[in-house]
């Protein structure tokens, strides 16, 4: 375990994992990123005996939430706590033990979010400033980050503000080119109002010092981090919003700070409401240089780890320690693809509860595909190859040395002779194997560590197989090769603990092992006579077949709720209002090279407006008076400013467009089915 650089040895480690957006609905890509190095890291170091907690929770302010709890119909706490639970269910069928999964919306992070602020202020890292903001004329708000799209002046590509989805360097909105409402689409305008900053370039040298001497880093993440440190500038921390902790300072009554500001504190928060219920003081644990803080995060929250969290917490002068180390992981895509709820690409662990494979079959191919050094991809194939390569030299491997005790010991431990070099070699293995593995997860090389642990069952295979202890005729040979064999799966067991608990334990309670530490991995010390569980198939292997279902079921083209076939339900289909519609006005809208806006009447729906986009195939005029075809219940979108309440049948072929009609006159509104 590495030392500090004054070569003391920490006495608690805080290991938090980057706070999941509460509306996101999670993927493997979130948990592989970095709630799942995270669990195995503290459960490591667990193992070792450290005090070790593990801090996460839903990061739920901003308009995201807002937005989505005004389509839900519901308050924006009520939304956010049946996220946050959703959130809490979906980790914990993963076996992943947090110490405590908050919320940053709590009293707790408010009056920590505020408390650190006013620290900043006191100590002149605060500047005002009038600025000129986005103001989107139509939706009659400022328009946060997210709501902006335009090309990045850096590389030119399209993004949202906040950072450049594309280079990822900070974007306000006003950097964007060509900006746009992703709303209406419309072009907002500039207007004036106040903000408060946090003065990022007074910490120039600090941060420079801080993370150029950070030597043990991985290089992506502290090249980025020194790297953005020249053109640091002033950033906002307040936003024209209402869901979100308020600014306790005059004159901004009506703001909050931007998410990215009161987010990370949550890790405080979080760690301060566990500490209060357990006796704890928070304060050991975030201002102590005997603890150290570890920041599992995925690659798009470097500069918010490695900048402006830190800047905040140096700037409140009140003793809070800064990461030791923020590992940071690149991304996993789906079979080359980007994870989409929209799109349905990708898998979600929503769909995988459902399926028919324990947690542990997840972690363990996870980790083979954990975008450790650069971005990765989930396949099904991978997935199968995970579970059976496991299966292979673990798996099997518990199950033989079983069955081979209940045949030739009744289920108990044997008692072994001396050791002749064969022997030895294993031993050596046994002793040395478990340090390897540590000096791997130190440095958060998890692929690694998990092929050295497999390696040790590897070999213990191969010396059965060698041994052959079935066709001993010597019975104190067979025990010993037993015997050896025994320790060298628990030693396996103990080391695979943090990766796939489950199984790991089933295993060792097989072995009589209750509880051991990552120290007792080295020692070959089974009891002679222990009674042992019987044998077991720990892992089922995966077909061809099933993969090829899997591959199948979660290619992107089924859209929730619609079958694969392309069948649909009767119940489906009558969810579609579709409606005949008299048209009373057509006309081009303007500026568009495609739309034409249609004034219509629904008979008992009313009339309303719908934009097609039929320019290339009809004159608006000669539309007017026309009986047509519409889904009546689609819901409302916004194109070029205006709202288009529905949707045209009409029918295409190659290069032509027709629209759908009813065959005789009937009364609009009538409906069709
Ligand atoms: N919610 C952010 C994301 O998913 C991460 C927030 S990390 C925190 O990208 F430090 F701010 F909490
Ligand atoms: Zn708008």
């Amino acid at each position: 375990m590495r030392n500090g650089k004054d070569g003391r040895k920490p006495k608690r480690w805080l290991i938090t994992s980057a706070l999941p957006y509460v509306n996101n609905r999670p993927h493997l890509g979130h948990l592989v990123g970095c709630i799942l190095p995270g669990d195995i890291f503290t459960r490591y170091l667990k193992l070792k005996g450290e005090n070790a907690i593990y801090i996460c929770g839903t990061d739920e302010h901003g308009t995201q939430s807002e937005i989505a709890a005004r389509n839900a119909g519901v308050s924006v706490d009520e939304w956010c706590k049946k996220m946050h639970d959703e959130h809490e269910k979906d980790y914990s069928w993963f076996e992943i033990e947090f110490t405590r999964f908050g919320r940053t919306s709590s009293k707790t992070n408010h009056e920590m979010t505020q408390h650190i602020f006013l620290g900043l202020y006191e100590n002149g890292y605060i500047t005002e400033k009038e600025t000129e903001q986005l103001y989107c004329e139509h939706d009659k708000m400022f328009l946060p980050d997210r709501y902006v799209v335009g090309k990045c002046p850096y590389c030119g590509a399209e993004t949202h503000a906040g950072q450049c989805e594309n280079c990822g360097k900070l974007l306000e909105p006003t950097d964007l080119i060509d900006p746009k409402c992703v709303l209406c689409g419309n072009t907002p305008v500039v207007k004036k109002t106040k903000h408060l900053y946090l003065d990022l370039p007074k910490f120039k040298d600090k941060l420079e010092t801080w993370i150029s001497g950070n030597k043990h880093w991985k290089p992506n993440v502290r090249n980025w981090a020194l790297s953005l440190i020249p053109d640091l500038k002033p950033r906002p921390i307040t936003r024209d919003l209402k869901w979100g902790v308020k600014v306790p300072l005059p004159g901004f009554e009506d703001k909050v700070f931007y998410v990215w500001f009161d987010a990370p504190i949550g890790y405080i928060s979080i760690t301060k409401e566990w500490a209060e219920e357990n006796g704890e003081n928070w304060e050991d644990w975030w201002k102590s240089e005997d603890t150290r803080l570890i920041h599992f995060i995925g690659k798009d929250n470097i500069p918010f780890h490695t900048i402006i969290f830190p800047s905040t917490l140096m700037g409140t002068e009140e003793g809070f320690i800064l990461p030791y180390d923020v590992p940071a992981m690149e991304f996993l895509n789906y079979e080359g693809k980007k994870f989409s709820k929209s799109k349905g690409v990708g898998v979600f662990l929503k769909d995988v509860r459902e399926m028919p494979y324990p947690p542990d079959y997840w972690r363990i191919a996870l980790v083979n595909m954990m975008p450790e050094t650069g971005d990765t991809d989930f396949t099904w194939a991978e997935f199968a190859k995970s579970i059976n390569d496991l299966a292979d030299a673990y798996g099997n491997l518990v199950n033989r040395v079983l069955v081979l005790s209940r045949k030739y010991f009744d289920s108990t431990v044997p008692k072994p002779g001396e050791f002749n070099d064969r022997d030895n070699e294993l031993l050596k293995l046994i002793e040395t194997v478990p340090d390897q593995v540590a000096r791997e997860l130190d440095s958060f090389k998890f692929r690694e560590a998990l092929k050295k642990a497999l390696s040790l069952a590897r070999d213990a295979n191969a010396y059965l197989n060698a041994e052959e202890p079935w066709k001993k005729e010597n019975e104190v040979r067979r025990a010993t090769v037993i015997y050896l064999t025994l320790n060298a799966v628990k030693s396996v067991s103990i080391l695979l603990k943090p990766f796939i608990p489950k199984i790991a334990e089933d295993a060792l309670l097989r072995l009589g092992v209750e509880n051991p530490s990552w120290e007792d991995a080295k020692k070959v010390d089974l009891k002679p006579s222990t009674k042992l569980g019987s044998p077991v198939i720990l892992i089922k292997k995966l077909s061809d077949n099933e993969v090829k279902k899997w591959e199948q079921k979660f290619s992107g083209r089924n859209v929730e709720g619609v079958k694969m076939v392309g069948q649909i339900k009767y119940d489906e289909f009558a969810k579609l209002d579709i409606r005949v519609a008299k048209v009373l006005k057509a006309e081009e809208v303007e500026g568009s090279r495609k739309l034409i806006r249609l004034e219509l009447d629904v008979g008992e729906l009313g009339k309303r407006q719908i934009l097609a986009g039929l320019k290339r195939w009809y004159k608006p005029e000669d539309l007017e008076g026309k009986l047509i075809i519409i889904l009546a219940n689609l819901e409302p979108k916004k194109m070029m400013g205006m709202e288009s309440q529905g949707m045209l049948l009409a029918a295409e072929k190659e290069d032509d467009v027709v629209l759908l009609a009813p065959e005789k006159p009937i009364e609009p509104g009538a409906k069709v089915h």
